[in-house]
Formats: structure tokens, sequence, C-alpha cells
């Protein structure tokens, strides 16, 4: 049906389930769809030429906005948090206060390092950061044929803005929801805004945001890109959902994840740094 699927990196637990949700979702229309997607390690590369890129947080962390001193707590945070974040053999509930922990610590420090508001587009400038392979194609077709796209990222809201402006491709379809910084008035950095979003709370903030899904109430059909068990919760504040298909990059610790990808994401991209799999879904789509 779509070749794609055929791909070496497509792992699917159930096929003939997907083919199904796809024939659903033709059969309903395009202008029935919205797409959720995660931002970091799912919009952005997880890895290029053998070295890992950047989330938003990072890029933070290794710009010149942040002093030698602090660049050196955050990454010993990461250090830290960053295996327990994709350790199978702890739970959820488990690792949730330590999410909140890495979180809020991080903050605290960039905080600290009273970054300005008007360097940050420099920051992302000089930064390693990269959209996966076939992002054009993704923002635009959307674009062209008006679908929403939600992106819904535990990163920070003003880097992850600027990344997709600096691409060219921060269309009007797109909103997003994620941790954004406030400025005191000189414009230095006195705060993050609202509810924390991290990697295991987006079902509350999609529930916060029930005005954005009545919005798109008559969009009951749901593209949904991740790469995080705690993505899977991004569609939660969607009305009277009809079909979602979930797409799901397994970009680290493939053998042990992958049979809990593969139960809970209807396609599994393991390893793979394009976003062809979702823009060939998408044109049988539209
Ligand atoms: O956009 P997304 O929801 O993927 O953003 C969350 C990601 O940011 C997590 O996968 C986590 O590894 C990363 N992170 C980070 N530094 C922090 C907090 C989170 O790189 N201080
Ligand atoms: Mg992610």
């Amino acid at each position: 049906m779509i070749p794609e699927l055929s791909n070496p990196s497509v792992c699917m637990k159930d096929p003939q389930r997907v083919q199904e949700i796809l024939q659903s979702m033709v059969k309903a229309g395009s202008n029935t769809v919205q797409v959720i997607s995660d931002f970091d390690m799912t919009l952005t590369r997880f890895a290029y030429k053998g070295k890992r890129c950047p989330t938003c947080h990072n890029i933070l962390d290794n710009s010149k906005l942040i002093s030698n001193d602090c660049k050196a707590q955050l990454k010993e945070l990461l250090d830290t948090y960053y295996p327990i974040e994709i350790d199978t053999a702890r739970p959820i509930e488990e690792k949730l206060p330590l999410m909140v922990q890495w979180w809020t610590k991080a903050h605290e420090i960039l905080v600290q390092q009273k970054i300005r508001k008007d360097l940050l587009a420099t920051a992302v400038q000089e930064s390693e950061a990269m959209l996966r392979e076939g992002y054009q194609l993704l923002f635009d077709h959307l674009h062209e044929h008006s679908i929403p796209l939600l992106i819904f990222s535990a990163g920070i809201g003003d880097i992850l803005e600027e990344v997709i402006r600096q691409a060219g491709v921060f269309h009007s379809n797109v909103k997003v929801f994620s941790n954004y910084m406030d400025f005191d008035e000189s414009g230095v950095l006195k705060a993050f805004k609202g509810e924390l979003i991290h990697i295991y709370n987006k079902r509350e903030g999609a529930l916060l945001n029930t005005g954005h899904f009545q919005e798109l109430r008559t969009r009951p059909n749901v593209l949904l890109l991740g790469d995080s068990l705690g993505d899977l919760t991004m569609a939660d504040g969607v009305q009277d959902m009809e079909n979602i298909l979930k797409i799901g990059f397994l970009n680290d610790k493939v053998e042990e994840r992958k049979q809990s990808y593969l139960d809970s994401y209807d396609i599994v991209l393991v390893q793979d740094e394009t976003l062809e799999v979702p823009n060939a879904v998408l044109l049988y789509l539209t």
C-alpha cells in the first residue's frame, strides 16, 4: 500500500491493523486529520555522522550563553538523568519524580545565567541542531493541505520556535505547546512560564489545553509522532478521536526497548534519521 512501510527501519507488531487505520483515515479525508508531534529526537535528528545531535536544552547547555561552571553542572545532570529516562528496567512511576528533578534543576541553573532573549537566535544558529531529513516536505506539505501540526515538546519553546523559524518552516498551521521562557523588562531570563512540561506529563499538558483541541474537533483522525513512551499521551486531549496512527522513533538502546515500542507504537522506526515514512503516510492520506 505504502512502499516505504517495507523500508528496513520499519517494524510493526500488527501490519494489518496499520492498513486498517490508514484505510479508515483515507476514507475520512485529509480535512479530518491533525498531526501531533514531539520535537526533540522526533522532528530533530538523534545523531549525525555518529555524533549525538542536541536537544533544545542541549542547544543552550552548549552555547556561549552559559558559563563553563554551569555547563559542567548541566552535563552532570544529563549524565545522571538521561540513562534513567531510557532505562527500561524502571517503571514510569519511579522515573517520573526523577524527571521532574532533572527539568527543575536544569531550569534553575539556566535562570541563574541571566540569559538574554536577543542572543537566543545566535545560540541556535551556532548550534548543531538538525531537523530530520525530509522536514521541509513534512512542514510544507502539511501547510499546503491546511493540516494543523501541533508540536508538543518538553524542550524549550523559545528555542524550538527559533530552530523551525531558521529552517524556514514555522508556517501558520504550526502550534507549539512547550516550556516557554519568561523574560524581565530588560530581556533577561527570570523564570519559565506556566506548568512544567516534562517527558511524562504530556497527558496533563494536553488536558490543560482543551481550547486548542476544541477548535480542532472536526479533525478526529490523528497522526502522532514521538520518540519516547511519554509521547503516547500527547493526543489525550483530542475530542471524539476516531483513529490514531502512532509512529515512534526508536533511537537508542534499541534491543532493550524494541518490544515495548512495538507494543505501544503502530509503526516503529529503528535508528531511522529521516522523515521518509511519516512523509509517505501523509502523502497517502492527502
Ligand atoms: O521535545 P521532547 O519532549 O522530546 O523534549 C524532551 C527531551 O529533552 C528529553 O528526551 C530529554 O532527554 C531532553 N532533556 C535535555 N535536558 C534537560 C531536560 C530534558 O536534554 N535538562
Ligand atoms: Mg523527544
